[in-house]
């Protein structure tokens, strides 16, 4: 009886596989997954064409940097490849702990955790931390992760508009003040590139006594000081209880941190699974994350070149009358509106050697269906030239 119940349950599961619809459209359309056979710094080569990549988030373009390949190569002779463990039992190296002090001074807080991916870090913020009887206050623009963090928290949620203080304020009225609160936003919001309002949000946090979780994945490196994020360019370092963020951007590796007082994240390595059950952040990762730290306080200019090259970027897409869903940042949606559309685009950009990404509902709100794109320091002028080029190609396809 137990065996023909296991049965059909699994064929269950293998018709839901071979059925499902949304992957059958995926590998129709083909707009995913693509195995690039080479890179140099911003050019890739997709079925021996080569293209200029417009959707990687190395925004300061440290990716391709000597120094930060020679740490990497460096790391890689003196530690091996992995240690193959996690932190609490055989995986904490001395490297993980001069990489959290490095970033902790970086961003003026008293201490920082790594993790092997920014999804762990930043879902652990939350789901480490909140528990069954909390309230959350949800931006409604979250990213994954973060909602992740929250299911897994099975703290009550409540969702306000996307960067509205105002929604925020009349969901916080109705709370019950004697339940603990958390405040969940991002810095920098990674489809849409809106920089958080962050003194009125912040400010309501602190007035209804939230602990608040900031995910500045797309803001650390790119705003405030050296690029030490959205809470440093709004001076509100203070009012935050934890920074999260991802090593796989603006520090051109992969892995993530949480960052905030000593107990905060003494309490993170006791009691999330995320950080207690994971193996640790490999040396290699560790290493290019700390290399590109160390660039980004001491050569500013390439933050200066991202902010020119993305101000020159947005003038360009504005001057095509593209929707760029009011971005004020390096993240560069191009919003078409429906999935057909974006389809069209994309192909259209694919075609003149731009390789970018389509965002479609329910990754994206509805009809907001994009082209999600972003800037790096590395390109070019000549380069943002040809990212003209097509771009004016495929609004005349439209
Ligand atoms: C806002 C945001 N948070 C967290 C992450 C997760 O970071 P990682 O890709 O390093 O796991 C991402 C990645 O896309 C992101 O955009």
């Amino acid at each position: 009886m137990a065996f023909s119940l296991f049965n059909k349950n699994k064929k269950a599961l293998l018709e839901r596989c071979r059925d499902d619809y949304a992957t059958k459209m995926r590998l129709k359309y083909a707009p995913y997954y693509h195995a690039m056979e080479a890179q140099s710094g911003t050019t890739v080569r997709l079925n021996g064409r080569d293209m200029i990549m417009l959707s990687s988030n190395d925004y300061l373009g440290f990716s391709f940097h000597p120094k930060v390949i020679e740490a990497a190569r460096a790391a890689v002779t003196v530690w091996g490849t992995s240690t193959t463990g996690a932190r609490p039992s055989n995986g904490s190296r001395t490297f993980h702990l001069e990489l959290e002090e490095a970033l902790a001074a970086f961003l003026g807080r008293e201490a920082c955790h790594v993790h092997s991916a920014g999804y762990l870090s930043v879902m652990s913020s939350v789901a480490g931390f909140a528990q069954k009887g909390d309230l959350i206050l949800a931006d409604k623009n979250l990213h994954s992760c973060l909602w992740d963090g929250i299911r897994l928290s099975h703290a009550t949620v409540e969702r306000f508009s996307h960067n509205n203080p105002d929604d925020l304020r009349q969901v916080l009225e109705t709370a019950d003040p004697q339940v603990a609160k958390m405040l969940v936003i991002e810095g920098v919001y990674s489809m849409e590139g809106h920089v958080a309002r962050l003194p009125e949000l912040v400010e309501l946090g602190h007035q209804y006594d939230c602990f608040t979780v900031l995910d500045d994945a797309h803001g650390f490196g790119v705003l405030g000081r050296q690029g030490r994020g959205t809470v440093d360019h709004f001076n509100l370092n203070d009012k935050i209880d934890l920074v999260c963020g991802s090593l796989s951007k603006s520090l051109a590796s992969t892995g993530g941190f949480v960052a905030g007082t000593k107990d905060t994240i003494e309490y993170l390595r006791t009691h999330s699974k995320q950080t207690i059950f994971s193996a640790a952040l490999a040396p290699s990762q560790a290493a290019a994350a700390r290399a590109a730290l160390e660039l980004m306080q001491t050569e500013p200019q390439h933050l200066e070149k991202l902010w020119v090259n993305t101000r020159r970027y947005i003038a360009m897409l504005k001057s095509l009358g593209l929707d760029t869903w009011d971005t004020a940042t390096p993240a560069v949606p191009i919003v078409l509106g429906s999935r057909e559309m974006a389809y069209r685009f994309w192909s259209a950009l694919l075609e003149k050697g731009v390789f970018t990404v389509m965002s479609i509902a329910p990754a994206v709100p509805p009809g907001k269906d994009l082209i999600r794109t972003a800037v790096s320091a590395m390109h070019s002028a000549e380069e943002l030239d040809r990212i003209g080029e097509a771009m004016a190609y495929a609004v005349k396809r439209m």
